[in-house]
């Protein structure tokens, strides 16, 4: 048995990469794809639930993923300097990345707007951490801007490499299940994760020939695997936003997002165009869900099975849950929901609404019984 290296090693003849290019990789993908067993029965509904842990990714976020891809492609590529603007994760994932790679990252990030973990991890990898007094959207608008001219290479899901690495996401669910889901549901703020998840299903269910999918056109000629006749089932693609920033269900561009899932609170998806096909496309939808439902959905997975997410990735549970219960998404059916980021990255938001504060006592047997018998 050989020893897991990354998604570039174990899918290289599905990715644009060459024999001979230097991979920089952290051993990121292969993550857990866990079947919840306890928040079925709590709602009262026969349904297939799995949860793809991409908190699990070295980083703690699916962004490594199209991370190693990037990284590698820039390296190859001779570039010495990546940047990229972030609600945190990207910025952590090109951190960490870049510090493997050996090279320089500079991270545009909106003040006081990231979760402690995502900034412990770009300041200790070494990053050149830029701060400004704007949000994500001014500072992707940013970085397009200054990578006119300055030597860096933009590391945002806008580089076709970064959904190049995500999609592997998707293969990985259909080689555990056997077969695609009958949904995916994913958190959206860019979109580049769910165009991403579209083009791998395709891809993994086509033969060999030209692109077939319009969602190709994203890939820029990228794919290796792409065109032909679909062969096997596809997911319908469900992408579920925060109401405070829901681009998607307002039909235009948010100028001011705010929402408590700090790393979806964007107004100005990049891949905006790509996501209406792959809802087209899917037969699809997006939805939103309150910050309400999202922290109570983070906190259903925490503590009824055992996973901890961000809250942003609790969205994708949160809006198939009310999907479930409205019946639009029907008893029986296989879905598998995205928890694209770790617990740990915000412990302040956990912290804040967690149920049961620490006990204090003495440091006594006596005070340590009480508190025992007091909560079994
Ligand atoms: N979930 C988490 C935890 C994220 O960090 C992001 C995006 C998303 C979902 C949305 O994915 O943009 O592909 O639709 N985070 C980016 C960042 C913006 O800078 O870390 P998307």
């Amino acid at each position: 048995r050989s020893r897991y290296t990354g998604l570039i090693d174990r899918y290289r003849d599905r990715l644009p990469i060459r024999d001979d290019d230097r991979v920089i990789s952290l051993g990121e993908g292969n993550t857990p794809l866990i079947r919840l067993q306890n928040v079925p029965r709590a709602i009262g509904k026969d349904v297939d639930i799995y949860v793809k842990y991409e908190g699990l990714n070295p980083t703690g976020s699916f962004k490594d993923r199209g991370m190693t891809m990037a990284v590698t492609q820039a390296v190859n590529a001779g570039s010495k300097a990546i940047i990229c603007a972030s609600t945190g994760n990207t910025s952590a994932a090109a951190a960490a990345y870049a510090a493997r790679a050996g090279i320089t990252a500079f991270v545009v990030i909106p003040e006081g707007k990231i979760a402690q973990g995502k900034l412990a991890q770009a300041m200790m990898h070494g990053s050149v951490v830029i701060q400004i007094q704007g949000n994500f959207d001014d500072g992707m608008r940013l970085v397009k801007e200054v990578a006119e001219s300055a030597p860096v290479t933009i590391v945002n899901s806008v580089n076709p490499y970064r959904l190049q690495g995500q999609k592997t996401a998707a293969f990985e669910i259909i080689e555990e299940l056997g077969r695609a889901p009958d949904y995916h549901s994913l958190p959206v703020g860019n979109a580049g994760n769910i165009t991403a998840h579209w083009i791998g299903y395709c891809e993994y269910t086509s033969g060999s020939g030209d692109h077939v999918t319009e969602a190709c056109a994203f890939c820029q000629g990228h794919c290796k695997f792409a065109g032909g006749a679909v062969t096997g089932n596809r997911p319908v693609m469900v992408g579920y936003q925060a109401a405070g920033s829901a681009p998607f269900m307002r039909g235009e561009m948010v100028d001011q997002p705010e929402t408590v899932a700090t790393a979806i609170r964007i107004g100005h998806p990049q891949s905006w165009v790509h996501a209406w096909k792959v809802k087209e496309e899917s037969g699809g939808w997006f939805d939103e869900c309150s910050d309400e439902a999202i922290l109570a959905a983070q906190k259903l997975l925490a503590e009824k099975e055992g996973v901890f997410c961000e809250p942003a990735s609790a969205t994708s549970l949160a809006g198939v849950l009310q999907d479930l219960e409205s019946g639009r998404i029907a008893e029986g059916s296989s879905i598998v929901c995205t928890l694209t980021g770790h617990g740990l990255k915000d412990p302040d938001t956990a912290i804040a609404q967690s149920s049961r504060a620490p006990i204090v006592v003495k440091a006594e047997r006596g005070a340590v019984e009480q508190a025992i018998l007091a909560n079994l």
